[in-house]
């Protein structure tokens, strides 16, 4: 296994996203040897904080929320040795000079020849900013590599997002730039690929004559927590439609790349965007979009609020907190096949599916055809993992009974849930020039181009917001769009 060998800086690194995801993430990768002695770790905030005060957060952090434990001292002291803090003031370009100069001591300490990646855990209004003073302060004038890794959102919209990318671009190369959207991160959906273009069974059948719809699910329980302040401002059509929904669709519809490798890969993923019917008018977005915010409910017999009552949210937000689209990806492969996507705050189950539903027979043997059950296949992305078919069988005792049965293979009841968090695949991956599993400009423009649209729609009236109890399904208005078409949503478990 290749270390990766760099000075990691975490811009953010007294924020929630360091201490949920990515100190674990490096203890794992540390524990798992795919971090070797060379490296080390600079936590950035503006807040003062000593080293020790530093690490003590990570050990927290970490007890919290790794899937290793730190109970090892030896292994925890070793590990804890490579993190330093420095406060910093991202406007100032001094503070970033001492940066630099703390950067030659850790290259020394630690044997590290000049390799830096800056991980901005930050809003993005600051990118453009830290991009600057990297620049002016001298971090970009070590030996080594230099990358940046960039969380969403990438912007709210294609101008913010257009005009984020410019000032990146004045500092850092495209292929120096590491945009991140987690979902592409998660095993099963890294699996699509295999699943589709290792199997005879699945390959011959990927298109229009074969496939009849494919729904993906992204549902979650949570409601917006603590983040109404973003989250009211964002919405679910940008904080989920623009990113993890499109590249899963991207990820399902792509044609087979010429080499398993990254441009190569992007390359297929963003013909797929560029095919995306964009919605002709804004009625035709409100025929095929749904969106919905949670009003007042229960899960599980616990009441709960309506969005409307959330901390840091509008009383009167039309902020829509759940979102469902048809959309169609108009190809050779695709043509006539819809897409039904759809994400939620506050609904039933927490989840993440792709289900791919496959054209009767047209058999009569047994029945009307549309008696038959259709032939499933589901990927389980989150939190399960696996994938199962649903296929007909003949019900045992009967003549010409049929009756569906599932075939499954669990991935997560094998090997329990204990499987590499997304942000460890992609620090790992970041830190050794993989950009594969991250989005290029072209990805993150086209989507902001087709989400756009619909946002325009929105903003124009707001009477098609539909309100949901939290804790049920989501719109009936979703239901009806695929009972349209002679569809249901397949249920999700
Ligand atoms: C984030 C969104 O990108 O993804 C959150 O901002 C959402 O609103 C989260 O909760 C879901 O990620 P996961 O990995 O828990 O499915």
């Amino acid at each position: 296994l290749a270390s990766a060998s760099a000075v990691f800086y975490l811009f953010g690194a007294t924020g929630d996203l360091a201490r949920r995801k990515l100190f674990p993430a490096l203890f794992s990768l540390y524990k798992e040897g795919k971090l070797a002695e060379d490296f080390a770790v600079v936590g950035l905030a503006r807040r003062p904080r000593t080293d020790e005060q530093f690490r003590d957060d990570v050990y927290e952090s970490i007890g919290e929320f790794s899937r290793y434990k730190s109970d090892d001292a030896e292994l925890w002291n070793r590990f804890a040795e490579h993190f330093v803090y420095m406060s910093l003031d991202i406007n100032n370009v001094e503070g970033f000079r001492e940066l630099d100069r703390l950067s030659s001591q850790l290259d020394a300490k630690f044997n590290i020849p000049g390799n830096r990646l800056f991980y901005l855990a930050l809003a993005p209004e600051l990118f453009g900013p830290v991009s600057f003073n990297l620049r002016d302060g001298g971090l970009l004038e070590s030996k080594g590599w230099h990358r940046v890794v960039i969380e969403k959102p990438f912007g709210y919209d294609l101008p913010s997002a257009q005009k984020l990318n410019d000032q990146i671009n004045q500092v850092f190369r495209e292929e120096e730039i590491y945009r991140i959207d987690h979902y592409l991160g998660k095993e099963m959906v890294q699996n699509i690929e295999v699943i589709r273009f290792a199997n005879a069974f699945f390959e011959p059948l990927w298109n229009n004559k074969h496939i009849a719809n494919v729904q993906i699910t992204l549902s979650e329980t949570v409601g917006v927590e603590e983040r109404g302040g973003y989250y009211d401002k964002s919405g679910a059509l940008r904080d989920m439609g623009q990113n993890h929904m499109l590249q899963m669709l991207t990820m399902i519809a792509m044609e087979p790349p010429s080499r398993l490798q990254g441009e190569d890969i992007r390359d297929e993923k963003v013909k797929v965007l560029r095919s995306l019917r964009q919605y002709a008018t804004s009625e035709d977005v409100r025929t095929n979009v749904t969106r919905g915010q949670y009003a007042e409910g229960s899960w599980r017999g616990k009441a709960l609020p309506g969005y409307r009552q959330e901390d840091s949210v509008n009383p009167e937000s039309v902020t829509e907190t759940y979102f469902a689209a048809k959309v169609f990806v108009d190809n050779f492969r695709w043509a006539g096949v819809p897409f039904y996507i759809r994400t939620g705050k506050r609904l039933p189950v927490k989840t993440t599916e792709v289900v791919i539903e496959f054209k009767n027979t047209g058999s009569v043997l047994f029945g009307q055809r549309h008696d038959l059950t259709p032939n499933l296949l589901v990927i389980r992305v989150n939190p399960m993992e696996g994938i199962y078919i649903k296929i007909n069988a003949k019900e045992p005792g009967s003549d010409t009974g049929v009756q569906p049965v599932a075939m499954e293979f669990c991935q997560s009841c094998k090997i329990g849930l204990n499987t590499p968090e997304a942000y460890e695949r992609l620090i790992y991956d970041a830190a050794r020039g993989d950009s594969t599993y991250f989005t290029r400009w072209d990805e993150v423009s086209q989507a902001w181009a087709f989400v756009d649209r619909i946002a325009s729609a929105w903003r124009e009236e707001s009477s098609d917001l539909q309100f949901y109890p939290a804790g049920s399904w989501g719109p009936e208005k979703a239901d009806e769009m695929l009972a349209k078409d002679g569809y249901r949503w397949w249920p999700v478990n």
